[in-house]
């Protein structure tokens, strides 16, 4: 028998069907709420609210299970490629070898960008962040490709539109890291790999022969993997709303790209540096810190720490710790901040504040240490996140559009003044 839930307001009882998720997840169909009883329900930060039904990524937060489309993300990092990954979010199946060819050429035919592009990137100071760089050149494909606009593309021209995200992003990352610190950009060499092609588009300089390290190139490659996809949290749910209104892919995704750079979501591999940084010029008390995180006077956090899904391991952070350390052996790099930031964990992880909270590291917090040994510059940190994130947003963006959701529109609960008249300024 269909499972349903009873709601009781003043006495009257309401009925709704409670849908249930292929792992078993359970959900109160509430569509009809309003028009039965009146009322909407309230959820800050939609803790609570499941926003639409998706068979792109499962999580389980208390098992720390993250799978793509069915398959785990330790068996994606270790056996995969972040092209693969890309196609099997974004279709649905892994791709056969032809496949697999055929997409990776059609990204390596769209990786130029319009010259044109270079004259919006002149424009931007070199004191602008990186991220919102790529948020504005992201966007600004909706003036080169303005058939991007069209609702009603075809799948033609959506695949067109996808491929060209998925090529010119590199691309866009490495020029708005240029611009920053004042270099000639580099134009994309087709001849390598996807993480190859942007390592040297990032650090070639002129009449240097640059030849990207392998063991860089790889572990790059694993990071994006892990970041590929999240399900429903701040960027995808940002790409879902803004495209929920048939605003274009470009658009839609330069959107994600900006509620990731906040310090609570993607910022926060960069802040976690920051934060380690900071404990280490200050003497390295990881004790000192750990209370300042648990006073609640005290606006300081353990970047890296928490996470709304996860109560249990995160199980990307689990990969990174040990990438962390291959990724260091390999380059001979010998980071401190590394020492700070597992003793941070150490304690972190004995204390009651954690353990009753569920406070364990996320996927940020030794991220930044592996971007930090490959030489990525702190400020790029989130933009690496976004790199990897993008075919995440992108199969988000063609589910919401194939499942023809309608448009994002949540409601409140008004605080407001009631009615009052208005008085003419002279009188106030
Ligand atoms: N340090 C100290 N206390 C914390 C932390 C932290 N990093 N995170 C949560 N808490 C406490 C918080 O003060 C609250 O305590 P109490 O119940 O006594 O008021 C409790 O734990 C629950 O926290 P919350 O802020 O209500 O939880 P949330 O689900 O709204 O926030 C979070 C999740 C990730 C924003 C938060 O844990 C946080 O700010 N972490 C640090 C920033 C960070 O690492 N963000 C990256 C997330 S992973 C990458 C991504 O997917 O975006």
């Amino acid at each position: 028998m269909a499972k349903t839930a009873e709601l009781i307001i003043d006495g009257k009882s309401y009925k709704f069907p409670i849908v249930e998720g292929t792992e078993g997840e359970l959900g109160i169909d509430i569509s009809n709420l309003l028009e039965e009883t009146g009322a909407v329900t309230l959820d800050f930060g939609y803790k609570n609210t499941g926003a639409t039904k998706s068979a792109i990524t499962f999580l389980d937060g208390d098992k720390g299970i993250l799978r793509y489309r069915g398959y785990s993300i330790e068996d994606l990092a270790a056996k995969s490629s972040f092209l693969e990954v890309s196609y099997l979010l974004i279709f649905g199946e892994l791709p056969t070898q032809d496949q697999l060819d055929k997409f990776s050429n059609d990204i390596k035919n769209h990786t130029m960008v319009h010259e044109d592009i270079k004259k919006i990137l002149d424009g931007f100071p070199s004191t602008s962040h990186p991220m919102g760089v790529l948020a504005s050149l992201f966007c600004a494909q909706t003036a080169f490709y303005p058939e991007s606009l069209d609702p009603n593309r075809s799948s033609e021209g959506v695949y067109l539109s996808i491929v060209r995200s998925l090529a010119k992003m590199p691309t866009f990352a490495a020029w708005a890291y240029k611009n920053e610190v004042g270099h000639p950009v580099n134009y994309p060499d087709n001849s390598l790999d996807y993480c190859s092609r942007f390592l040297k588009m990032m650090f070639a300089l002129p009449a240097e022969n640059y030849s990207v390290d392998p063991v860089v190139a790889n572990a790059l490659d694993k990071l994006l993997i892990l970041h590929a996809d999240h399900e429903q949290n701040c960027s995808t749910s940002t790409v879902r709303i803004v495209g929920s209104s048939k605003a274009s892919i470009y658009s839609s995704i330069s959107a994600g790209i900006n509620a990731l750079w906040g310090p609570l979501h993607g910022g926060a591999n960069q802040e976690v540096i920051l934060m380690l940084e900071q404990i280490k010029k200050d003497g390295g008390d990881t004790d000192k810190w750990i209370a300042k995180a648990k006073d609640k006077n005290d606006p300081f956090r353990l970047m890296g720490f928490g996470h709304r899904v996860y109560k249990n391991f995160d199980p990307r952070a689990k990969i990174i710790k040990k990438a962390a350390d291959d990724v260091l052996e390999k380059l001979g790099v010998n980071d401190p901040t590394l020492e700070i930031a597992m003793k941070l964990e150490e304690v972190a992880l004995r204390d009651p504040y954690f353990i009753e909270r569920k406070l364990y590291p996320n996927v940020d917090f030794y991220s930044g240490i592996i971007y930090r040994a490959l030489g990525i510059p702190v400020d790029m940190f989130t933009v690496m996140f976004a790199i990897g994130r993008l075919p995440g947003w992108i199969s988000q963006w063609k589910e919401l559009r194939e499942n023809k959701e309608p448009i994002g529109r949540p409601r409140q609960i008004y605080t407001g003044q009631n009615h009052r008249q208005y008085i003419a300024i002279a009188k106030r």
